[in-house]
């Protein structure tokens, strides 16, 4: 099967000005596919350079060198290095999705209604996304109570989930997830990663950081394990976890 995603010879410096302009090599020559309905976990220890490859895979950072193919649900492909901001813009969402740790500051905006924004950006109707919010936010144990309430009030959990439950509404065909559960109490964590399990039947290919072997284990059929911007590893979970430190999956 043709992969989803396509990356190829990815490499990515930062220069930090304030730091005499020295240069930070964050990924040099990366490259991996994700086949359609995969689940891929990113494992290494912190500044590996996971973060900086989910932000260069949605076109958050520019990638320096490299090609990174999506192929669409048209079937055409397309380069996301090569795409202006406005072309990016209008793939965000319907086809990459990308899920942070931290909820987009919309702090005024009612739970409810944040959630079903999402799923009208991704092409469903008003009536289907406010349908479709209240079932995941029902799943990820947030209180009917609160669905009125601007996102503001809500503690640091219940805003994870949140965002989770906008991520996750009418998924895109890849979803990149950076440390989604990494906030939530061990109840809610199991239903996140229920929830997250699930988009595999639903075919939704996923890359993903998470904060823990369990999660892993559980989520991923596939490790790639990045040390200083490279991929040092990178093969079936069942052979990759057994020998991953502790601290390459921690934050
Ligand atoms: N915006 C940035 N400016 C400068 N350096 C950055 C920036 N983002 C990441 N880096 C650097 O790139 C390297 C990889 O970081 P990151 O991708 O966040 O690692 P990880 O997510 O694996 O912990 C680190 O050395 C980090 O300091
Ligand atoms: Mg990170």
């Amino acid at each position: 099967m043709n992969p989803i995603l396509d990356v190829r010879n990815v490499s990515k410096s930062f220069t930090l000005h304030n730091i005499d302009g020295r240069n930070v090599t964050a990924l040099d020559n990366v490259s991996f596919a994700v086949a359609p309905g995969e689940h891929v976990a990113l494992a290494g220890m912190s500044g590996a350079g996971k973060s900086t490859l989910l932000r260069v895979l949605y076109r958050t950072y520019t990638a320096a060198s490299g090609s990174i193919d999506l192929t669409l649900s048209s079937g055409g492909v397309v380069d996301l290095t090569k795409l202006s901001d406005r072309e990016v813009v209008a793939l965000r969402g319907r086809e990459l999705g990308y899920v942070s740790q931290f909820l987009r500051a919309q702090p005024r905006r009612a739970v409810i209604d944040l959630v079903a924004r999402a799923g009208v950006s991704r092409g469903m109707s008003r009536d289907e996304a406010r349908e479709a919010a209240a079932i995941s936010l029902q799943r990820l144990n947030i209180a009917e109570s609160l669905w009125d309430m601007h996102t503001a009030v809500l503690s640091g959990g219940e805003k994870q989930r949140v965002n989770i439950a906008a991520g996750l509404i009418s998924p895109p065909r890849i979803l990149l997830l950076d440390e989604p559960v990494s906030a939530l109490d061990p109840e809610n964590r199991e239903r996140a990663i229920d929830l997250i399990a699930d988009l595999s039947t639903a075919g939704v290919a996923v890359l993903a950081v998470f904060h823990d072997l369990d999660a892993i284990a559980r989520l991923a059929s596939r490790v790639i394990r990045m040390a200083r911007g490279s991929i040092v590893e990178d093969g079936p979970t069942a052979d990759i976890l057994p020998h991953l430190q502790p601290a390459e999956v921690q934050v």
